[in-house]
């Protein structure tokens, strides 16, 4: 059976029981800012669990795509997906037990309308009880008078059977449904039933949570108005047990996708190609839903997923003829169900494209640096290589990672970063408006200028910026002569005129001094720095500055710069002011 029919069979099964089909609402939860994507079906329906009347009624179905991010390092084996499509059938305060318990084992093993799954390969769990809620006693009775077998009922703590979307919202006690995937199992008593699912010869395929009760910070605080069935029967894990497979990375869901990659440079490393195929996947996925690759939120974990994908290539970039092959083969995997797919589909492909030749010369360096052994930190701000990357590449080759060590420079980073936001690390520069952002930017060019022109000694000894012109002091053993003013004049407005990068990087304050960035003299550093690079076309640093910034991102948007004025402060101080036009 495949997966079309699984979700056309569930819909139609559950609309002949009273339930109407909704849509699956979209990736990025519409009014919960508290998460960024809808990790389960009962997300968008948290209103009317909690008592919102809906407007379909009381009994809904649907296919809710959901996107976990949380295990992202465990994507490659044979369970972990960061896209996934749950079904669920849901009572808001009509239906309880009896018929949510009955219709999952009638759609499981029903030939006629569901799945026709074998009766003796399931194994069913229930809530063993504890201090917010009773033993369900009540559910294990309902299933035995379906004809499972007490001893294939397992009764779990809340650790297992309470589900609940996190510290706060509807919760209750669950059921779920387990397979035999190797057909053969048998009886187990209840240790031999954990210890295979630990081996994954028997998989959770559903889940009926009955949801009485309401969490808040963590607590439960007793029971809701009404009394719901929360359901969720992962199609993946249902599509793989329908086509007899371990993964549904073998099912029609992600074998044409991974088809793709047969030819492509990732060789045979099998758990690479999912790792693409499950990354793509959720990136069309997401950008179909409006995410665009950014860095924070949903833009930066798309961001994430996207570079995560190019460097399974490793080998070689990830050509745009591949983006474009891989894309296509999931419009063809699901755009008859999620139209938006394909009606994207080409803006879709633009913006992997985009992103990834845009990290592409990030990487080819990136992984010089990594080949020479540079700090885990360093490729993770500067270069943007995930850790989780870092740590791939580092068992790749059999280095030791210091974890805790990067952990405690990224705690730091994030302090700086904040500070810096908040503006506390602007030196003379409180004023940000675009006027004094870009002279401030030129005040870097004008140093570099005076360096290349004028002598490779010269320093800078004090700056002052305002909205209308830069001033800069400096060391230097003579007055300017008109040639070299107008030399440097030149020099800065030729490089503004290339329209170069300006690029922000944060560093351990050792490795900024390493690089010989310039320093403010007599300024202390905290041991993360922020410096601004400006860099030629071929990424060499024309500038390289300690700098809390901020500053325009291309040299372009300068305008023409003017010396208005150079002029002796002190014995072998002079000061420049200039103006940009
Ligand atoms: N909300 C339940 C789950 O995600 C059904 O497992």
């Amino acid at each position: 059976m495949d997966s079309s029919e699984i979700r056309q069979r569930f819909l139609k099964f559950f609309e002949a029981r009273g339930h109407k089909i909704i849509p699956s609402a979209s990736l990025v939860p519409e009014n919960d800012p508290s998460v960024l994507f809808n990790t389960a079906g009962m997300q968008p329906l948290v209103p009317y669990l909690l008592g919102q009347e809906h407007p379909m009624g009381k009994r809904i179905v649907d296919v809710q795509k959901c996107v976990r991010t949380g295990d992202l390092d465990d994507i490659g084996d044979n369970r972990h997906f960061s896209f996934f499509e749950m079904m669920g059938n849901w009572s808001l305060g009509d239906y309880f037990k009896d018929e949510a318990i009955k219709w999952s084992y009638e759609f499981l093993t029903s030939k006629e309308e569901g799945l026709g799954l074998d009766v003796s390969r399931l194994y069913v769990t229930v809530f063993e009880g504890d201090e917010n809620a009773p033993y369900d006693e009540e559910s294990k009775k309902i299933w035995m008078s379906l004809g499972i077998p007490e001893h294939r009922i397992y009764a779990l703590p809340a650790e297992d059977n309470w589900w609940s979307p996190g510290d706060n919202g509807p919760c209750g006690p669950c059921s779920e449904m387990f397979y035999d995937m190797l057909g053969s199992i048998g009886d187990l008593d209840k240790q031999g039933f954990i210890d295979a699912q630990k081996r994954e010869d028997v998989i959770e395929i559903w889940n009926d949570v009955f949801m009485e009760y309401e969490k808040k910070d963590g607590k439960v605080i007793g029971k809701l108005k009404q009394k719901n069935v929360d359901t969720g029967a992962g199609l993946e894990r249902i599509t793989a047990v329908m086509q007899g497979k371990r993964t549904a990375y073998d099912t029609d869901l992600l074998a044409g996708i991974i088809s793709v990659l047969a030819p492509i440079g990732v060789g045979h490393d099998i758990r690479k190609k999912r790792i693409i195929a499950d990354h793509i996947r959720t990136s069309v996925f997401l950008i179909s839903d409006g995410v665009l690759p950014g860095n924070k939120d949903q833009g930066y974990v798309l961001r994430r997923l996207i570079r995560r994908a190019i460097f399974c290539f490793l080998d070689h970039r990830m050509k745009d003829e591949e983006v474009s092959a891989l894309v296509d083969m999931v419009v063809i995997t699901y755009g008859d169900i999620y139209s938006n797919i394909k009606d994207k589909s080409q803006f879709i492909k633009e913006v992997i494209i985009k992103e990834s030749n845009k990290f592409d010369q990030t990487i080819l360096q990136g992984l010089k640096e990594f080949e020479k052994g540079i700090d885990p930190f360093i490729l993770a701000t500067t270069y943007g290589f995930p850790i989780e990357l870092t740590l791939e590449l580092a068992k790749e080759k059999g280095i030791q990672i210091d974890i805790e060590d990067f952990n405690k420079k990224m705690a730091e980073h994030q302090k700086l970063s904040q500070t810096a936001s908040a503006g506390m690390f602007k030196g003379g520069l409180a004023n940000h408006n675009e006027k004094t952002i870009r002279l401030h930017t030129a005040h870097h060019l004008l140093l570099a200028g005076l360096q290349a022109i004028v002598s490779p000694s010269i320093k800078q000894r004090g700056s002052n910026i305002t909205e209308e012109r830069l001033r800069m002091d400096f060391l230097c053993d003579h007055k300017l002569t008109d040639e070299e003013k107008q030399k440097v004049e030149a020099w800065v407005n030729e490089k503004i005129s290339q329209g170069l990068n300006v690029i922000r990087r944060e560093m351990p304050l050792s490795e900024a001094e390493k690089l010989g960035a310039e320093m403010e003299f007599g300024a202390k550093y905290p041991d993360m720095v922020s410096l601004y690079f400006i860099e030629d076309k071929e990424g060499n640093p024309i500038s390289k500055e300690f700098c809390g910034g901020p500053h325009v991102s291309n040299t372009s948007e300068l305008g023409k710069f003017k010396i208005q004025k150079e002029e002796a402060v002190a014995s072998g101080i002079r000061r420049i002011k200039a103006v940009l036009e």
